[in-house]
């Protein structure tokens, strides 16, 4: 398989896993436009169907970061991107903020959204504080995702708007 295939994968999986991910979370602005604490008694099926749908979009995060590092290092632009330099800078700002997304979901969301989604027991009290934190992390990623998007398409698009 040549370099341009793997190339082309990399990117495809880059761009469903950002949808999957971010469709998630847009989803979860329009259903939940303002905090509602997790209920004490959520049903059973409803709270099965939960579990896949974050299991899904968490992992999603993951390929997201894995392939958008994959493409990077082999363009050798992976240092330039990190480090802010020349033509990479604007990639490399959308790498950064991208990457505080994902340590945002799997660090601060995701402990808090196992007891919410009941992978680890918790009190009625212990689930209502935690999805205060889960709905704010979450709304943290909706707003990182405006500069995220912004320059992950024009690093790869406008480069010439910022020379
Ligand atoms: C977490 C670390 C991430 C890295 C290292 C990364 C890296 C990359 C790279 C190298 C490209 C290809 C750019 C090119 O064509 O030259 C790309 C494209 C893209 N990325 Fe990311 N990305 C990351 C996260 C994200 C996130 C969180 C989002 C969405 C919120 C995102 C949205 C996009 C989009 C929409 C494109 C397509 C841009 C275009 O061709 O117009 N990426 N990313």
């Amino acid at each position: 398989m040549t370099l341009a295939i793997v190339d082309v994968i990399a990117r495809l999986l880059h761009i469903i896993s950002v949808l999957v991910w971010m469709g998630h979370n847009y989803v979860n602005v329009i259903q939940n436009p303002v905090f509602k604490p997790a209920q004490p008694s959520d049903p059973g099926a409803m709270l099965g169907a939960m579990q896949r749908e974050h299991g899904i979009f968490r992992h999603a995060s993951l390929v997201a970061l894995v392939t958008g590092i994959y493409m990077l290092w082999q363009r050798d632009m992976l240092f330039d991107a990190l480090t802010l330099s020349g033509q990479a800078a604007v990639i490399g700002a959308g790498v950064w903020t991208g990457t505080l997304m994902v340590l945002n979901l799997w660090f601060v969301l995701w402990p808090h959204q196992k007891k919410v989604l009941g992978f680890v027991p918790a009190s009625d009290e212990e689930r209502i504080r935690c999805s205060r934190i889960t709905f704010l992390s979450s709304r943290t990623n909706s707003i990182l995702s405006i500069p995220t998007l912004f320059f992950m398409v024009s690093g790869a698009h406008g480069v010439f708007l910022y020379q």
